[in-house]
């Protein structure tokens, strides 16, 4: 009777810790589950905007390319030696077109810079990325700062130190991921004006990008949850960013260093092994 109770306690205790393990195992599927989706959404999401934008650029940079061809084609008409001294001479005339010119100029590099922001976000949304390739890690960093123009402007100054060898055998779109979420989370870290360090340099045969910002800062009892799926402390966070981040690294075979000082600023270290990654 004894022994066949303490069989029955334990089977029912085994039962227990398979439970147990099957439902930790859950768990971690469905983080990464949550993981891989919203960045898969995020990507699909970008590409789409990037696409949507580039039909009316298109149609505005060839009319601007046009414009500024008639403008030329007009002026040279009216300034023509030919042409009445009333109409060469006229200063009104003189005066708009330096105007019209400063506008063409305006409007030529406005929108070269918007082709510049829509390739790079296409760059970084293309989702033909499944095998890693070799890229070049400065690159890389500039078309994220481009994409993350917006949110620094006019308010964060970003100090650029590129010294590493930018040669890198990765995944270019998640290392941009990487690099965005990074200088965003800098970036809200700061509260009004400050500024945000990106070098790059090499440590024996690993790449380390660093990224240092004048933000606030981390407090000890919350920087061993930050790469936790889910851990904010935002009003409108999600707590994936660093989760996202940590993941990306661990694809790259990579390693996250971070450093905080409450009202000093935060590093954030990403050490990227040389050589060649397997799919
Ligand atoms: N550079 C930083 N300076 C200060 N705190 C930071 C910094 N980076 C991350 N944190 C802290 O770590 C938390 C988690 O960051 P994480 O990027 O994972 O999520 P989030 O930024 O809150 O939301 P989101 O999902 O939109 O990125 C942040 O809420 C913030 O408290
Ligand atoms: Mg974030």
């Amino acid at each position: 009777m004894d022994t066949t109770r303490s069989k029955d306690d334990q089977q029912l205790r085994e039962l227990k810790t398979q439970v147990e393990e099957l439902s930790r195992a859950l768990q971690e599927m469905k983080r990464r589950l949550m993981l891989s989706e919203k960045s898969a959404l995020l990507g699909q999401l970008v590409a789409g905007i990037a696409h949507e934008i580039n039909t009316p650029l298109g149609a505005l940079k060839s009319n601007s390319d046009l414009f500024m061809r008639y403008t030329f084609k007009i002026k040279a008409m009216l300034l023509d030696p030919e042409s009445p001294g009333e109409v060469r001479e006229n200063p009104a005339i003189l005066k708009l077109f330096a105007e019209v010119e400063k506008l063409n100029r305006v409007n030529k590099e406005a929108s070269d810079r918007i082709v510049e922001i829509v390739n790079g976000i296409r760059r970084y949304a293309r989702k033909d990325e499944c095998a890693p390739t070799q890229a070049d890690l400065h690159e890389i960093l500039n078309s994220t700062l481009a994409i993350v123009h917006h949110e620094l402007k006019n308010r964060v100054i970003v100090h650029l130190s590129y010294q590493a060898d930018p040669r890198i055998h990765c995944f270019p779109g998640q290392l941009s991921q990487i690099f965005v979420n990074l200088i965003v989370n800098a970036s809200h870290a700061i509260e009004g004006r400050g500024e945000i360090f990106i070098k790059t340099y090499n440590r024996n045969s690993d790449a380390v990008v660093e990224i240092r910002d004048t933000g606030k800062g981390i407090p000890q009892s919350e920087l061993a949850r930050i790469f936790e799926a889910g851990f904010t402390t935002k009003k409108n966070g999600m707590g994936m960013g660093l989760a996202l981040v940590k993941q990306m690294a661990d694809n790259h075979r990579g390693q996250i260093e971070v450093e905080s000082a409450v009202g000093a600023g935060t590093t954030f270290r990403i050490i990227l092994p040389a050589g060649d990654l397997q799919e």
